[in-house]
């Protein structure tokens, strides 16, 4: 693995999920690998989980790690040949460079405007550290994908799971706010590589990039699609036709008690309570969203060890 930016960056996924599911036995194992090798973490946008378990996952395999929120710093330019006689200061080609005297990996967290379908798409944070970088890079959520994410979701079901080939429902959720399409994205495409039955609910005008669901099964009755799920990923997301619109605040679409019967809940986090699901689901046996905060360090670490071993050759 020479960087992870998207989910197809790993070349075995079951090996994969396996490896970081033996680190978590033995989280030092490796700890001599990243001995005298520093990440580096941008940060464009705010983090919890992916900073803290980015950050603890780098140290098991014994890397420095460095922090670095990008709002701080001088105001960066992306546009090549831009006239820079207003407010940026410094452009990406210099920056990246510079950043890559520091670091052996960079990784960075990047989300969409919202607001430019395009350009988001164009993914031209991710892509100018990837142009212009001269270390692998690492992405912790830019605006289509949350590749770390979706493989700690990969973790957790392959841990859980108590059949071969368990249902798997990823079902949209109310939220006041727009929010990105990156983390339903990534589980789309992971779950697409993954030995499940998977199938998608949401609200008729919800759909995600059809480049990305292609086949997948698609149920507007919410009902209807959670029949017999073994687990159930709830996430919001903002329209994607109407892009970054919020276009239904359904409340009907909560996560209750009665809609999950004995399927796992698993979302990413942070949630709101009793808007996206009910306390009663959160606070449940059923609910699985600390094993998958737990699971975030081994992803991210499995991650650091494929590319530390490729620095190493
Ligand atoms: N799930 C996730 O990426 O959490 P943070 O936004 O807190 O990093």
């Amino acid at each position: 693995m020479k960087k992870y930016t998207d989910i197809y960056d790993i070349s075995n996924l079951d090996e994969t999920v396996q490896q970081a599911i033996e680190l978590k036995k033995a989280p030092f194992s490796f700890k001599e690998l990243g001995k005298n090798k520093t990440l580096i973490m941008l940060f464009f946008n705010a983090s919890l989980r992916t900073r803290l378990s980015t950050e603890k996952a780098a140290k098991n395999l014994g890397m420095e790690v460095m922090v670095l929120n990008v709002n701080d710093t001088w105001n960066l330019e992306f546009e090549d040949g831009a006239v820079m006689n207003f407010d940026t200061t410094e452009h990406i080609k210099d920056a990246a460079q510079v950043i890559s005297q520091y670091a052996d990996v960079i990784a960075v967290r990047a989300f969409p405007s919202l607001t430019d379908k395009r350009k988001d798409e164009s993914e031209w944070i991710l892509n100018s550290f990837i142009n212009y970088a001269s270390v692998p890079i690492i992405n912790m959520e830019s605006a289509t994908g949350h590749p770390l994410q979706a493989l700690t979701d990969a973790i957790t079901i392959e841990e859980l799971k108590t059949k071969k080939r368990p249902k798997v429902v990823l079902s949209w959720a109310p939220h006041p706010k727009a929010l990105p399409h990156a983390v339903a994205n990534s589980f789309v495409q992971m779950m697409q590589q993954s030995d499940v039955d998977f199938s998608i609910t949401h609200p008729e005008g919800y759909e995600l990039n059809s480049d990305i669901t292609k086949d997948t099964p698609i149920f507007y009755d919410q009902f209807e699609g959670l029949k017999d799920a073994d687990f159930v990923y709830v996430k919001n997301w903002s329209n994607y036709e109407n892009y970054g619109k919020v276009l239904c605040e359904d409340t009907n679409w909560m996560i209750t008690k009665e809609k999950l019967t004995a399927a796992k809940f698993m979302h990413c986090l942070p949630v709101r309570r009793n808007v996206v699901v009910e306390d009663a689901v959160l606070d449940s046996e059923n609910s699985v969203v600390i094993s998958q905060a737990s699971n975030r360090t081994y992803a991210a670490q499995v991650v650091l060890k494929h590319l530390l071993k490729e620095l190493q050759l």
